[in-house]
């Protein structure tokens, strides 16, 4: 629509230079008259056919007709890319539907780069309304259309926009199907629970669920998932924590999964002064939330059903030692099967990572196992079945488990297990054995991955 506007008027401008050049003439000015309208004043010569002036404005004329065709073209090319991203947000629907027969099919849901390009088109008007950078009066009618044009340009921005979150409404809509879906699998999937497997042989492909709930890329550090033994009439609880630093502020929980989606919380936990958190790698246990604090550095928790906090000092815990994604990340606690963990490293351990089990109802470690991975050289560390898993960076999307310590029988194993991420860093990996999944906070996105046992 806009193009034409500006392509239309230029025609009408082009017109009157050609024909007052048809009319033999030499000397032309343009003005503006006191009431704003446009003048041109022609001097007709009584000796001398001016050609060599009249050749020169027609081609004037023609190099601006050209310029100006080539800023149509560009904006076509804009205007053409748009209906490209409606395009294709349609088909990342399509893609959500596809979904649902095969949960292991890879989606990113990259709404953030849809902006970013729409933001791009709005730069690239402004561009070209500086490009045409003409003084006579003549043009300016073409400025004030290029004007109206960048305010049908945002408009249509503010329109997309909308257009965006219902697609992401309809996206979550899918999604929850799809989680469902999930869910029948799960019921009845006889092993939840079971740990009469060898172990972790392989990982899904990640399920990109969203943004996080602050909609903002910026906040990289965080985690997200489901308590990993729910309370009872709390089973489809979600929660979700994330800021911009490794600094743990606050925490929302979600009724259910639609709730997360819709970012609409039941409850909105800000960490009481003095209780704030550190290092994102906090679980959510029992309807207790389990995570580092530093003054003192210690354990503590957060009962969400009371609302009280404790903590606990590890003495052997060292603060100087963090995964290689984020600094301050020195207790990462994690559940599985059996319970409650806490990992961490040592002065005495040299930095290595030492397991530790921890009895709840006291609050205290009961045991502690001494790993031989270097702490400063894992991405993160989950547990199954009493067996703790560790792994590290192998490309800018690819993670693998690299190494297992096995509590019970003391045995260590050197894994290559790769799994794709979606962003290079993530500050949050929780296995949860109420559902048999991964939960990453892959800098600024919720992602889950299905766990394949041998
Ligand atoms: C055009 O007309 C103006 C006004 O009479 C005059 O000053 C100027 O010299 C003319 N230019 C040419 C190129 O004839
Ligand atoms: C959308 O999907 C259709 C059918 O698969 C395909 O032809 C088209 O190129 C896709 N469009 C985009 C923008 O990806
Ligand atoms: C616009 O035109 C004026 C006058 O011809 C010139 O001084 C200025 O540098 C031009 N600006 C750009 C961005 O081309
Ligand atoms: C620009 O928009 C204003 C307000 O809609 C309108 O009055 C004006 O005529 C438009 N100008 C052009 C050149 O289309
Ligand atoms: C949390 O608080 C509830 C209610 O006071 C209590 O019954 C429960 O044992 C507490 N859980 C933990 C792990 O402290």
């Amino acid at each position: 629509m806009f193009p034409l506007l500006l392509l239309l008027s230029f025609v009408s401008a082009a017109s009157a230079w050609t024909s007052l050049a048809d009319w033999g003439s030499g000397n032309v000015t343009t003005s503006v008259g006191d009431s704003g309208q446009c003048l041109c004043h022609v001097y007709l010569p009584d000796t001398t056919f001016p050609a060599s002036r009249v050749e020169h404005m027609q081609q004037v004329t023609k190099d601006l007709i050209l310029e100006v065709n080539i800023q149509i073209t560009t904006i076509d090319r804009y205007s053409g890319k748009m209906v490209t991203f409606l395009s294709e947000l349609k088909n990342l629907t399509i893609k959500v539907a596809s979904l649902e027969s095969n949960p292991d099919n890879y989606i990113k849901l990259d709404f953030e780069l849809l902006r970013i390009e729409l933001r791009e088109f709005e730069a690239l008007v402004t561009q070209l309304k500086d490009s045409l950078n003409v003084t006579s009066p003549i043009f300016d009618s073409l400025y004030d259309e290029i004007r109206n044009m960048t305010l049908i340009v945002n408009q249509l921005e503010s329109y997309d926009k909308s257009n965006l979150e219902v697609i992401r409404i309809e996206f979550a809509k899918l999604q929850k199907k799809l989680e469902d879906c999930q869910r029948e699998e799960d019921n009845i999937n006889p092993d939840i629970g079971n740990c009469k497997h060898e172990g972790i042989v392989g990982l899904s492909k990640p399920t990109v669920i969203q943004l996080n709930a602050n909609l903002l890329s910026s906040y990289q550090y965080g985690g997200w998932g489901k308590d990993s033994k729910p309370a009872r009439g709390y089973e489809s609880m979600y929660w979700y924590s994330g800021y911009t630093s490794p600094s743990v502020y606050n925490f929302y929980l979600y009724s259910d999964y639609d709730k997360l989606i819709l970012r609409s919380s039941f409850k909105h936990h800000d960490l009481t002064e003095g209780w704030e958190g550190t290092g994102n790698n906090y679980i959510v246990h029992g309807n207790v939330i389990y995570y580092q604090h530093n003054t003192p550095f210690s354990m503590t928790k957060l009962n969400l059903t009371s609302a009280k906090y404790d903590y606990r000092v590890i003495p052997e815990a060292a603060q100087k030692f963090s995964y290689s994604y984020s600094t301050g990340q020195n207790m990462d606690f994690a559940a599985d099967e059996n319970g409650l963990w806490v990992i961490y490293a040592t002065e005495e351990s040299k930095g290595k990572l030492v397991v530790a089990k921890i009895d709840e109802p006291t609050f205290g470690i009961e045991e502690a196992w001494s790993t031989s991975a270097y702490k400063q050289l894992v991405g993160n560390a989950f547990m199954v079945c009493g067996v703790m898993y560790a792994t590290r960076s192998v490309a800018l999307n690819t993670e693998e488990i690299f190494y297992s310590y096995d509590t019970k029988s003391g045995q260590e194993r050197q894994l290559s297990i790769p799994f794709e991420k979606f962003q290079e860093k993530y500050f949050n990996l929780d296995y949860n054995p109420s559902d048999q999944k991964l939960y990453m906070y892959n800098a600024g996105y919720y992602v889950s991955y299905n766990v394949k046992f041998n």
